[in-house]
């Protein structure tokens, strides 16, 4: 391998660049994106491998749920169910620095990993040009979180995402610095009204302005902690016991299999899925959350056979982790 390698940084406004970047997006690859933000990780938000890679390209530890860029209120509207007060302030904000998390619809086709199993979207519709022209070039909606390696700081210029995540990623699309520069404002609708999950870029009076109501502060400590989501909403989590390591199978367990080789009395699981047969941590993330839901109810436990916590395993096994532990009241 030469020690110089070619950038992947190419001229946003490129119609070239554009098609390559549109080309990995098919693929499979991530791009880096700028939006008005800060610059996103893009994958499409429909494949799950694709976005796994993401979670792997970060080094998130975990998988936390992740924002769906779209190009229009149209493509929102087929992916999330708008209460009226959320669609006065997508009207109002949109395109622009505001992610809305609503009820997702079961047909929105998102992969289960892209949301963390929740039964929420966040949608945003970013204002930046690059995004809209890469958004409707690909005619599908992005997952992008902001573009840098977990816990470092959110990338606000193409070098930035290039110094972080090299060829991670297969096209970083170069805007120049982004214009906000801080992450959007993140707004749930919740049935006593709406919560701020998130300061950013657009200010809680403008949206208690347009809204016509307060705007509830929910404290995160850290944007970027798994925990964040799961104060507001539901975090999905399996009704079954998860049995975690187990390298045999009690009868009328459930088994989430890993790899080639299956745990002992295998042939005792009320139902097995392999999250890859071939010991393949993307194709495994992608999996994981399905897996969780389709195996919850056919068992009490859910037996898991040991994963590999390096790579994408530390994330998948922090999740199980997770999904083990007993819910609050
Ligand atoms: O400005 C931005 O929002 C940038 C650009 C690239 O669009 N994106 C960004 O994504 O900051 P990220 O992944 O770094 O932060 C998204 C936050 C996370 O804290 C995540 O927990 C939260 O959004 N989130 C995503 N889906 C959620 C959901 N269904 N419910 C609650 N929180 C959610
Ligand atoms: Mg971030």
């Amino acid at each position: 391998m030469a020690a110089h390698k070619p950038s992947n940084i190419r001229p946003a406004d490129d119609v070239d660049a554009l098609k390559d970047a549109v080309a990995a997006l098919e693929a499979g690859e991530i791009v880096g994106m700028p939006t008005e933000t800060v610059y996103g990780l893009a994958a499409d938000a429909t494949n799950g491998e694709a976005v796994a890679r993401i979670y792997a390209a970060k080094g998130r530890p975990s998988f936390n749920p992740l924002i769906a860029h779209v190009a229009d209120l149209a493509a929102a509207e087929r992916l999330v169910v708008f209460d009226a007060v959320s669609r006065r302030l997508a009207e109002a904000f949109w395109p622009g620095p505001l992610t809305l998390v609503l009820p997702k619809r079961p047909d929105a086709g998102i992969s289960d990993l892209a949301t963390a199993g929740l039964d929420t979207l966040a949608v945003r519709m970013p204002s930046h040009p690059a995004a809209q022209a890469l958004l409707k070039a690909f005619g599908r909606p992005l997952a992008a979180p902001s573009a840098n390696r977990s816990g470092h700081v959110s990338a606000t210029t193409a070098g930035h995402v290039a110094a972080d995540l090299g060829r991670r990623v297969a096209i970083v699309l170069d805007a120049g610095p982004s214009h906000v520069g801080v992450e959007s404002t993140i707004l749930a609708a919740t049935p006593t009204g709406l919560a701020l999950l998130r300061a950013g870029g657009l200010p809680r009076e403008s949206i208690e302005a347009v809204a016509g109501m307060p705007v509830e502060r929910v404290e995160l400590d850290d944007p970027e902690a798994p925990t964040a989501p799961g104060q507001l909403v539901s975090h999905y989590a399996p009704g079954a016991m998860v049995r975690l390591d187990a390298v045999e199978v009690l009868a009328g367990e459930a088994l989430i299999a890993f790899g080639p080789t299956l745990p002992r009395h295998a042939e005792l699981a009320s139902a097995v899925i392999n999250l890859s047969p071939r010991g393949d941590l993307i194709e495994a993330a992608a999996r994981l959350f399905s897996a969780l839901r389709e195996l919850d109810g056919k068992a009490a436990t859910i037996a898991v056979a040991p994963i590999p916590a390096k790579g994408l395993g530390e994330a998948i096994v922090d999740r199980l982790r997770r999904a083990a532990a007993p819910r609050p009241a």
